[in-house]
């Protein structure tokens, strides 16, 4: 499996790529619209054929780069169920695997930071925890009908029972890590180490965080697809 782990500085925002070698089949999860140029480019350099651009969530503080790539190339745009996109390809449930050649995607719904989010375990090996469970730390809970409760329930309950070796690679990173483990973060992730669910709900109902800067145009965008910005 090719396994790739992309950057958009401004937004501290990981895109990741993966491919099957043999068939060059491809899929994108959480492209950014700015990037788009540069993972189109990876993508021809590699000889890879893009099928899928999915999402773990509809993002507040990036635009997706799904419109676009659909554009460039043939590729599904997915988003979770529940997810209010309706341009979308079509939309993924809970335990649904996607096959990219050989390699298995399954969707685990992640709720709490919005309230409809997928976490992607690929291979059985790795996890793509968008922002339900961040390194040292998870998404917040204070818009996009965001709940704490359900976040907290999601990450113990869900992400926090596959094996402690799993890979953990976040939808952000604020501090410069790359990829942590699900033992790690159960050992080691003050949000939820020694907290019960209700300290954690009083916790995170009390962090005053700012609005992120581009809520305000990228919730709707990405309900287009991430279509707002090229809109002509
Ligand atoms: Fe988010």
């Amino acid at each position: 499996m090719l396994f790739r782990q992309l950057f958009d500085q401004d937004t501290w925002t990981y895109t990741y790529l993966l491919a099957d070698f043999n068939t060059k089949e491809a899929a994108l999860i959480d492209p950014v619209v700015e990037k788009v140029e540069r993972d189109f480019k990876l993508l021809n350099e590699l000889g890879l054929r893009l099928k899928y651009c999915l999402e773990t969530h509809v993002h507040a503080d990036h635009i997706t780069g799904t419109g676009k790539l659909r554009e460039l190339t043939d590729c599904e745009g997915i988003v979770p169920e529940n997810a209010q996109v309706s341009c979308a390809s079509r939309s993924i449930a809970d335990r649904e695997i996607l096959k990219v050649g050989a390699i298995g995607i399954q969707a685990i719904a992640t709720l709490g930071h919005t309230d409809s989010h997928m976490a992607y375990f690929i291979n059985g090996d790795r996890v793509l925890t968008g922002d339900a469970l961040l390194i040292r730390g998870c998404g917040r809970t204070d818009f996009q009908s965001g709940e704490a409760g359900t976040l907290y329930d999601s990450v113990t309950q869900r992400l926090f029972s596959l094996p402690e070796e799993t890979l953990v690679y976040p939808a952000h990173d604020y501090r410069g890590h790359l990829v942590s483990t699900i033992g790690e973060e159960k050992q080691w992730n003050p949000r939820f180490v020694g907290r019960t669910r209700s300290q954690f709900i009083e916790f995170m109902n009390n962090l005053n965080l700012p609005d992120p800067k581009k809520i305000m145009e990228a919730v709707p965008a990405n309900e287009r697809c991430g279509n707002a910005l090229i809109a002509k």
